[in-house]
């Protein structure tokens, strides 16, 4: 996606919250150029009623905006004048510049999505618009839980479905190759244990409505993270003791959230509360035993650490498959073996 400003600051802002959903690239208008030609959606903040800004938008896209390409123009006033503005620049749609985020990155994932999307023919394709459905779903709960406000379960079944149907469609390869693109690492990792955990209970034989629920489980895993501070999350390094402890709160926020508001069953939200819990006791926050973690926890604790283990960073390329099952039957007692083996035979068989 290609974000046009003629603000900066602004405009690096608003790509960091549009990047949840698809790689951003800001473009200062006065240097719109060639970039546009491979834009797959463009996102306009520029002010429209200074002429000369509008002479240069306009030249920019009359020269390499393709065919079908979605323009997306915030309005930074709703004006008759800026509305026509925006519609002679041929706009796919108008929107105020405070529309709230998670609307205006449905928008955009509809309209990624009306160009890779419904009668989408390659495994990248199908993956790729899988994981935009779902993402933008998982951006509107993600703001949500950090705002305080309503979790929409509706949403929650909006991405499982688009997951799911994907993974139904593709090999994992391909949705592990498009989830990496995410450079947000919360987004990738929960894309990731999603993906992963619609494969392994499909490839398990789980039936449909065991599939949804594993599969929403691990969406919204870490839907607590959303409450932790971005410099402890995204922080690249090792984490201090007292910052680990604050990560660490993230699994019982994320179930006082969904458990407050209602409406989740009760094993996703054991996943919320326990993945991070181990068999031999060890793990946390409640330091459960091997007969007190449920399968679904069980399932969604592998993934997740296989998820961490594989994903892509900008200074990280994916572990091999083989190096992170290394790792993790190195792990002991923690994890459940029988699990872990039928999930590393099903890895492991993809070409
Ligand atoms: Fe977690
Ligand atoms: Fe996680």
């Amino acid at each position: 996606m290609l974000l046009l400003t003629d603000r900066e600051v602004h405009g690096q802002r608003l790509s960091r919250d549009l990047a949840l959903i698809l790689p951003c690239t800001v473009v200062p208008v006065q240097q719109a150029g060639a970039q546009l030609a491979t834009a797959r959606v463009i996102v306009c903040d520029v002010a429209l009623n200074e002429p000369s800004a509008v002479g240069l938008l306009r030249a920019a896209l009359d020269r390499h905006r393709r065919p079908g390409i979605p323009l997306i123009c915030l309005l930074r006033e709703q004006t008759h004048h800026l509305v026509t503005q925006a519609k002679a620049l041929d706009a796919t749609d108008i929107l105020p510049l405070d529309t709230p985020r998670a609307q205006l990155l449905n928008t955009i994932a509809q309209r990624a999505g009306w160009n890779a999307g419904e009668g989408a023919t390659t495994p990248r394709r199908i993956a790729s618009a899988g994981a935009q459905k779902a993402a933008a779903a998982l951006a509107e709960m993600m703001l949500a839980a950090e705002s305080g406000t309503w979790i929409s379960p509706d949403t929650l079944e909006i991405a499982s479905t688009a997951i799911i149907d994907a993974i139904a469609r593709v090999e994992i390869e391909a949705w592990l190759d498009v989830v990496w693109a995410y450079d947000q690492v919360t987004y990738q990792h929960c894309l990731l244990v999603a993906g992963l955990a619609a494969f392994l209970s499909l490839k398990l034989g789980f039936s449909a409505a065991d599939r949804k629920h594993l599969t929403e489980a691990a969406l919204l895993h870490d839907i607590g993270k959303a409450r932790v501070p971005l410099e402890i999350l995204n922080k690249p390094g090792r984490l201090t003791d007292a910052e680990m402890e604050i990560m660490r709160t993230h699994a019982p926020i994320g179930f006082e959230l969904l458990a407050k508001q209602g409406g989740f069953g009760g094993e996703l939200l054991s996943v919320v509360r326990h993945h991070h819990e181990y068999l031999d006791g060890s793990g946390y926050p409640d330091g459960l035993q091997a007969n007190e973690i449920i399968d679904l926890v069980r399932l969604t604790t592998i993934c997740d650490i296989y998820a961490a283990l594989i994903e892509r960073r900008a200074y990280k390329s994916p572990m091999p498959a083989e190096q992170a099952f290394g790792i993790m039957w190195d792990m002991g007692g923690k994890l459940d073996a029988d699990l872990l083996g039928a999930f590393q035979k099903l890895i492991a068989h993809k070409p």
